[in-house]
């Protein structure tokens, strides 16, 4: 009885406030609860409540996603997610079926576009990929086409995401395309495969959240364990963007990049903060990572040759637990397209420009059974580097003195020192 009048009072508070907001109508989304899919319910609420209203994903209801949602020109819209949303495991389907963005070749499975929506899962909500399939089908080959991406803001404007989890995506978890001021709260992110004490590879492509021609985004308070970089601005454009209070477990680290994969192509990353970030057990802290000057195979693995401006980039207060490779890191000839890509130095990428980035007061300390580098700041010689600093970088090696090696970088000599 008690629990019922609580759960009334929760409800009522919840759908009044919204409603109070929007004036507009309210859709319940029904659940069909025998496995068949509820993806046509879900386009028919939207369709009925997505401009000026109020839709619901019910508490303790799972939602069967069999078919790939393009949820679009929605309008001063109140999502509530209380149930679970969650994706069909059908390889066949969502390989030929996902919604396409040419970067990467991306598949998206779910996406958000329009003005003013707000996704709130009030701590409750559920988007669960069932990811296993993806990972023991992908197994080393992170482009892998068609792993559906769970959730995407696509085209979206002055929307927020909150208080929802997204666990074993198939892909990355949260992307944000083309879209402009974004605020995403307090989001648990999981990609954990059954196999990866075994087979650490398996998990590869699963980064939490991914910036792609995006403007004026807030990412924050946010709990992130997945097998790739924690978050990644990626080109052509990731500008404005803040990044506050993550705790990432297990990930690559924090990533700007990858960066020249498409010829022809200009990369801009500008006006970046990163603070207040957890590592646990991560590969990196805060990096950058490109493409060498020669395009070789194709996007998503192969590639490069493109050019670009990373800009205006500070990384602050990182805490960092266990690492595995550099804290501060810019790293040349990322690649996975195979063997015979030409050695790195013979097209070393050409027409970048990295200025003004700054990583500040990192703690935290190596894992101990591998010898890792401080700071490994490696720039093309065909590229520019200047207004790098690094200062207070106190993550305590495993055995010995930290190392420090620079190469290419304006004002810094091999061991990084101010020349
Ligand atoms: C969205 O709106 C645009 C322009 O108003 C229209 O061309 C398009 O068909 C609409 N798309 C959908 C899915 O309703
Ligand atoms: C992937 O993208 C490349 C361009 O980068 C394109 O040539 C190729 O056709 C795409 N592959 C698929 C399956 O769409
Ligand atoms: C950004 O989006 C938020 C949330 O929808 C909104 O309150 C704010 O007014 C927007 N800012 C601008 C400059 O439009
Ligand atoms: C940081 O985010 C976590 C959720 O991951 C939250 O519990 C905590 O209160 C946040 N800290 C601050 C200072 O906002
Ligand atoms: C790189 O791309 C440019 C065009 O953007 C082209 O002129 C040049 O030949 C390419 N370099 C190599 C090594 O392929
Ligand atoms: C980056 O920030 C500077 C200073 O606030 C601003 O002048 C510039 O326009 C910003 N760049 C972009 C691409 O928004
Ligand atoms: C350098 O980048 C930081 C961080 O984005 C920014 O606050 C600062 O204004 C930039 N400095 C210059 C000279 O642009
Ligand atoms: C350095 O970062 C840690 C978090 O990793 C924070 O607790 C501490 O206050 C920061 N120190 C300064 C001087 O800002
Ligand atoms: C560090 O990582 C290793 C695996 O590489 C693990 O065995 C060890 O328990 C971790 N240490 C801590 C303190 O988490
Ligand atoms: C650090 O020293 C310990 C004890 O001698 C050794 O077992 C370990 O392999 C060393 N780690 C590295 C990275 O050299």
């Amino acid at each position: 009885m008690k629990i019922l009048a609580i759960l009334a009072v929760l409800f009522f508070s919840i759908f009044s406030s919204s409603i109070a907001a929007s004036g507009g109508r309210t859709c319940v989304i029904p659940a069909a609860g025998d496995g068949s899919d509820d993806s046509p319910a879900i386009r028919e609420a939207f369709r009925e409540c997505g401009n000026g209203g109020h839709i619901v994903f019910q508490e303790d209801k799972t939602y069967s996603i069999e078919t790939m949602l393009q949820l679009h020109n929605l309008s001063s819209v109140q999502v509530d997610i209380l149930g679970t949303i969650m994706f069909s495991t059908d390889v066949r389907y969502w390989i030929r079926h996902g919604s396409y963005f040419w970067f990467q070749n991306i598949s998206i499975a779910l996406e958000f576009s329009g003005d003013h929506i707000t996704i709130d899962g009030h701590d409750r909500g559920i988007i669960d990929g069932q990811g296993q399939v993806w990972y023991d089908l992908a197994l080393g080959i992170g482009g892998l086409y068609g792993r559906p991406i769970p959730f995407a803001l696509r085209n979206a404007q002055n929307s927020v995401a909150k208080n929802f989890w997204i666990k074993q995506s198939g892909k990355w978890n949260f992307v944000i395309v083309e879209s402009k001021n974004i605020t995403v709260d307090n989001i648990r992110i999981t990609s954990l495969s059954d196999d990866f004490q075994a087979n650490p590879g398996n998990l590869g492509n699963t980064d939490g959240f991914d910036t792609l021609f995006s403007d004026n985004v807030r990412i924050m308070n946010s709990y992130i364990d997945s097998g790739d970089d924690c978050v990644s601005f990626k080109p052509a454009g990731s500008t404005n963007i803040h990044v506050q209070n993550l705790t990432c477990v297990n990930t690559a680290g924090i990533a700007i990049g990858s960066l020249g994969q498409y010829e022809g192509q200009f990369d801009l990353v500008e006006n970046i903060t990163a603070t207040d970030i957890t590592l646990i057990g991560s590969r990196n802290g805060a990096y950058i990572k490109t493409y060498n000057g020669k395009s070789v195979y194709y996007p998503p693995q192969g590639g490069g040759n493109g050019t670009g401006l990373v800009r205006n980039v500070l990384f602050k207060n990182f805490n960092i637990q266990n690492i595995t490779a550099s804290p501060v890191l810019i790293q040349q000839c990322t690649h996975w397209a195979g063997w015979d890509v030409p050695p790195c130095a013979e097209f070393p990428a050409n027409g970048f420009t990295f200025s003004n980035i700054t990583w500040t007061n990192f703690t935290g300390y190596s894992n101990p059974t591998v010898g890792t580098t401080e700071v490994s700041l490696v720039c093309s010689p065909k590229s520019k580097c200047t207004g790098l600093s690094f200062e207070a970088i106190n993550v305590k090696p495993a055995n010995g003195s930290a190392t420090y090696s620079c190469t290419n970088v304006d004002g810094l000599d091999s061991s990084c020192k101010a020349s």
